[in-house]
């Protein structure tokens, strides 16, 4: 047997006589023993292909760590090659392992690292082919999280292809499970989706070039009765943004197979002989403590694990955006109005948006052309950055790298840098195109344009923008039979491109974005460390959309602003006091035109922006509970506790007011049970508040909002 541990959780492994390796057991901690009776103990079923001619041994039957095609497993496999000779099944056994106590780096991908980690390199062989499979599993002792990604050695003297190469494959001897996506749309990103499982394949995954709006690259299974604070769940995610699958499938005897990796689709990767291909890593955890549970293991992993940005653990400042405040219409006056009632409200970074390069006057124009427009920004960049930071303010600016506009001087000096199959018309969306990531000559000009646009003023922020899919995928600069490489090359050569240029920017803050939540994934968190969340900024739209977003990724990690009323995607009104509630629950900042704005209407925003200062700490890092609410399609309630356990946030809205109802009370979480905590001059146990709860006002309005801060405090005096 082998085993690897975490705090909570352990993973065994065992190798069969065959030398087939089984997946005998994910779950809480039992104690490192001989488990051999699970694969033992497996009834057999007809109709299936015996094992090596041994009668009754049918491996399609076995819980296995990284299952091949058709010999004689018959489900769907975690790798398929083609060999040179046409042939398709393989056969890999058991060849090696090791434990090493460091974890391996990855090349040109994101992976995590950490303290007190182990991990196995387990190498399986076909002696057929002499093809190696090194798959690497560490275990994340204090995080509670394991990694895996594999890698596919080409053994034979000729080239093949890789036709499919999971990261993660998990086969576990039940269906007895509700699955747990991601899904939605631009404007609607991260709806939680659980649905029980049923006989056959289900899941979400990407075609579109980027982890998507749509879809996700997590997937979970949870017990039927698991709920937020208590119950199983197991929860993979990919650290990947581009096209990716996702899936369950439960086969004719109940058992389930959960996979996450690269998606087949569109994906032959030709290998010379001797060469080897490396998948992208997954994150998976096992906890039996509910989906709370579940999300802060996530949000501490990534935080402390994936984010390699300095800002990871640093306070991010309150920034105002000037998008919604004017789109493309702006000036050099205008930008400096805005950002002197920036200035006067507490805002610490004004980000100035698309508009400001080229000739770009709306979205039809300059993509590619980052040179600024100095008659909009009333001189030089350096110029305006001066003027806006003498205000006390950081700067910050917006980009979209990956795209070109046909309209620029880009196109018109490297039309073949657009992506495009010659012969054919390339669609266009949003009128641009996407460059060409596959081609070296594209990442190197990418690497030399941004360097020099970040030298060239004191940017603190760069807001890194990806505004379209990819169709029309080919490159000139791949044969023809490494077409099908494309979509994973793209992301390659981004990741150089972010490697590179967040490398030579350690100061600055990137946060990632693709017309909203696009590509909010783990891969792109590796390199940014925040993320837009969505395009639609309605606060009540957005309690949605953050919840998803928070299922899984830090809620620091997550752009929230407030914006103008009526709102601009949906025509909602809320109230400014529920926008920050809202707001509050991630990255806090403002995208609205402050100068159209009451002077009681910015003194209530210097107020919230100074109250959140004081509270910052505890709002971005704290741990994140979801609070359980009378009426689930009506509110939403969380709270934020900070890490040493004195301070904590709780927030409350309620969607549409009721007649006649009267409202509950609000039960808290993650307090400490025999410390006393004071809310203005109630000061109470944590048993009495998470116990007993807090009285919920009784909503005048819809979209009513409510926000409490809890101080640890000393056990007030026992009146006799
Ligand atoms: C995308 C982003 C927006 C904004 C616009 C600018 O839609 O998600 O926040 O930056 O592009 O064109």
């Amino acid at each position: 047997m082998l085993h690897l541990v975490t705090k909570h959780a352990q993973l065994s492994l065992q190798v069969l006589p065959s030398g087939h390796v089984a997946l005998v057991y994910l779950g809480s901690r039992i104690g490192e023993t001989d488990l051999s009776y699970v694969v033992t103990d497996i009834k057999r079923a007809s109709y299936l292909a015996d094992t090596d001619s041994i009668k009754d041994f049918k491996l399609e039957q076995i819980s296995q760590l990284y299952p091949a095609y058709g010999n004689p497993d018959l489900r769907t496999p975690a790798h398929k090659e083609v060999y040179s000779d046409g042939s398709r099944i393989s056969d890999f056994r058991y060849s090696h392992h090791e434990f090493l106590t460091v974890k391996p780096q990855l090349d040109g991908l994101p992976y995590a690292s950490g303290d007190q980690t182990q991990t196995l390199r387990l190498v399986l062989q076909d002696t057929v082919t002499d093809c190696e499979l090194a798959i690497t599993i560490t275990a994340f002792y204090d995080h509670d999280v394991f990694t895996q990604s594999v890698q596919f050695t080409n053994g034979t003297k000729e080239e093949l292809t890789i036709q499919s190469l999971q990261s993660l494959n998990l086969d576990l001897l039940t269906d007895q499970y509700d699955l747990i996506t991601l899904t939605g749309a631009w404007g609607r990103e991260m709806g939680i989706s659980r649905r029980g499982l049923y006989q056959g394949i289900q899941g979400v995954d990407s075609k579109r070039g980027a982890s998507g709006h749509g879809q996700n690259p997590f997937i979970a299974l949870a017990d039927a009765e698991t709920m937020e604070n208590q119950g199983s769940v197991i929860a993979c995610s990919l650290l990947y943004s581009g096209n990716f699958s996702a899936l369950a499938e439960v086969d004719m005897h109940q058992n389930t197979r959960l996979q996450l990796g690269i998606n087949p689709f569109e994906f032959d990767w030709t290998l010379a002989a001797g060469e080897a291909f490396q998948t992208p890593e997954a994150c998976f955890l096992y906890t039996d403590q509910g989906l709370n549970a579940m999300s802060q293991t996530f949000h501490r992993f990534f935080q402390d694990c994936v984010v390699r940005s300095r800002y990871a653990d640093k306070e991010r400042p309150v920034l105002l955006n000037n998008w919604e405040a004017t789109y493309f219409d702006f000036d050099a006056q205008k930008l400096t109005a805005l950002a002197d009632e920036a200035a006067a409200v507490g805002v610490e970074l004004f980000v100035l948006d698309d508009g400001w390069f080229g000739d770009r006057k709306d979205d039809t124009t300059s993509l590619g052309d980052w040179q600024p427009n100095e008659e909009k920004l009333g001189g030089t960049l350096n110029e305006l950055v001066q003027r806006i930071t003498a205000k006390g303010l950081r700067f910050g600016l917006w980009l979209e790298p990956e795209m070109v506009s046909p309209a620029s001087d880009l196109y018109h000096a490297h039309p073949d840098w657009a992506v495009q199959v010659a012969g054919r018309t390339p669609q266009q969306v949003r009128h641009q195109y996407v460059l060409d990531l596959c081609n070296p000559a594209v990442q190197e000009y990418l690497i030399a344009t941004l360097t020099e646009l970040l030298t060239t003023a004191d940017i603190r922020y760069v807001k890194w923008d990806m505004n379209r899919n990819l169709t029309d995928c080919y490159s000139p600069t791949l044969a023809p039979k490494r077409q099908s490489e494309f979509a994973h090359r793209y992301i390659l050569g981004l990741y150089r491109i972010l490697a590179a240029v967040t490398t030579r920017f350690p100061d600055v803050l990137f946060e990632g974005c693709a017309g909203g939540g696009g590509r909010f994934d783990a891969g792109m968190l590796y390199y940014m460390p925040q993320s837009w969340a969505s395009d639609d900024t309605d606060a009540i739209e957005r309690l949605k959309i953050q919840a998803g977003t928070a299922l899984v990724y830090p809620p620091v990690a997550m752009g929230c602003h407030i914006s103008a009323v009526p709102n601009h995607q949906v025509g909602r009104i809320t109230e400014i006091a529920t926008r920050a509630v809202v707001a509050q629950q991630g990255n806090f900042g403002y995208e609205l035109n402050l100068l159209a704005l009451s002077e009681e209407e910015k003194l209530v925003i210097k107020e919230q922006i100074a109250t959140y200062k004081k509270r910052r700490r505890t709002l971005q890092f704290g741990l994140h509970y979801r609070l359980r609410v009378y009426d689930k399609e009506n509110e939403f309630a969380w709270m934020k506790v900070s890490k040493d356990g004195t301070q904590a946030i709780i927030s409350h809205v309620t969607l549409l007011a009721k007649p006649n109802t009267v409202p509950k009370r609000l039960k808290l979480l993650g307090l400490q049970p025999e410390l006393f905590y004071r809310m203005g001059d109630t000061v109470r146990s944590g048993k009495e508040w998470q116990q007993i709860g807090i009285s919920l006002p009784k909503p005048t309005h819809d979209f009513f909002a409510a926000q409490w801060e809890l101080t640890q405090t000393e056990q007030p005096p026992v009146l006799l």
